[in-house]
């Protein structure tokens, strides 16, 4: 039975990724905008839906949803909630806040408002004036847009991005989170051959490793809510339990991964290894110009150097080229590109793309240009 609404918040342009791995987890009554999924679900999803969820920054606790254009109105609503059901009288709780196209639009004050009617809620709840806060750590967030204020405790702690497997990053790295998306967005499956030309870290190809065995991606990590007794360690527990004894170690993968710095590929070895699929994937180095593809069917997933962070627009340009050179007549190879560059559909001369999807990594925005090839007879 549903008794409590969580919220998955995530990258712009990757709702309908998320809305597919929150069907797939089982979670009904999706309610999608932009940039968040609301779902019902029990204190028990909390854990699955940490553990599981790959294309998602974190997990939100909605404890309410009002208007309030005065800080009266904050605070009376904020103080009606429930804060004691989760905060413990002995928890540290920290208040963030943002405000889109508010009459409340100084975040600071929100913040200031809310924290004052929490305390005033647990004081009253605990029957005492005075607080440890040495127990679980608790962080509630007021967002304010269009003048209605949404109230939530974050599940995660830290982003759901921070797997746990990567030890070494290198200049451009890109999230998780966005990496499991691309592999999620892409038509990949675990019998496919999969290859990173330009695999910096390997977070492509650990991600689509991990979905391949179906492990949790947060298996490795801890999670705000571990310490929460509303939660407990119980529940955690045999989340955790269940997510192990899910991990498929069955059959072969096909997953490859270049890099033209050795330093790199050093780094995507070690970082697959923690990430449990060391096994799965090659990583060789390799400058693409040399790369040499004599399968008839596969699937390229990549992101190139950038030009504002990394290679300069002149090697760009040569990547571009080879690309094109490579895949050019190969038909049964899909191609997915991710760039911030608008020219590299100029050089990819097989066709225009099956598809464009603006996306962000951090605060770059970034396409995804996606060509599908033939699919293998
Ligand atoms: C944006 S980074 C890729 C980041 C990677 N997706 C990750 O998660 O760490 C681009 C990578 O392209 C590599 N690179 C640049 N020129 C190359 C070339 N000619 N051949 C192969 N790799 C190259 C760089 O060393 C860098 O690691």
């Amino acid at each position: 039975m549903s008794n409590i609404t969580l919220i998955a918040i995530f990258t712009f342009g990757l709702e309908s990724v998320v809305k597919r791995e929150l069907q797939a987890l089982g979670f009904k009554n999706l309610k999608v905008s932009n940039g968040k999924i609301e779902f019902e679900a029990t204190v028990q999803d909390i854990p699955v839906a940490n553990l599981w969820l790959r294309s998602a920054d974190r997990v939100l606790l909605k404890l309410g949803e009002f208007r309030a254009v005065t800080f009266d109105e904050l605070f009376e609503q904020t103080k009606s909630l429930p804060w004691e059901a989760w905060i413990t009288a002995d928890g540290k709780f920290t208040v963030t806040g943002k405000s889109i196209k508010s009459t409340l639009g100084s975040v600071r004050a929100c913040q200031s408002i809310v924290k004052k009617a929490v305390v005033e809620r647990l004081k009253s709840a605990y029957h005492t004036d005075w607080f440890a806060e040495t127990g679980p750590e608790f962080t509630v967030q007021v967002a304010l847009r269009n003048d209605v204020a949404q109230l939530t405790l974050d599940t995660s702690g830290s982003g759901l991005h921070r797997r746990g497997y990567r030890r070494q990053a290198g200049e451009a790295p890109l999230k998780e989170t966005l990496a499991a998306a691309l592999v999620q967005l892409s038509f990949w499956n675990r019998e496919r051959l999969l290859i990173d030309p330009m695999c910096g870290s390997g977070t492509i190809l650990i991600e689509a490793a991990l979905l391949a065995r179906n492990i949790a991606p947060g298996l490795n990590r801890e999670f705000a809510s571990e310490g929460w007794p509303a939660v407990g360690e119980k529940t955690w527990k045999a989340a955790r339990r269940a997510a192990r004894k899910a991990v498929d170690s069955t059959g072969e993968l096909q997953l490859f991964g270049y890099d033209i710095s050795e330093e790199m590929i050093v780094a995507a070895k070690a970082n697959a290894k923690a990430a449990g699929v060391g096994s799965d994937i090659v990583f060789e180095q390799k400058d693409i110009r040399d790369l040499w593809i004599d399968r008839q069917y596969g699937i390229v997933i990549t992101n190139a150097p950038y030009g504002i962070k990394l290679a300069d627009f002149k090697e760009m340009n040569q990547i571009y080229i080879t690309v094109n050179k490579m895949f050019r007549k190969k038909k049964g190879w899909s191609v997915y590109f991710l760039t911030a560059d608008k020219k590299f559909p100029d050089y990819f001369k097989r066709s225009r793309p099956s598809r464009v999807r603006k996306l962000y990594n951090g605060a770059i925005e970034v396409n995804y240009y996606q060509y599908f090839g033939e699919r293998p007879k």
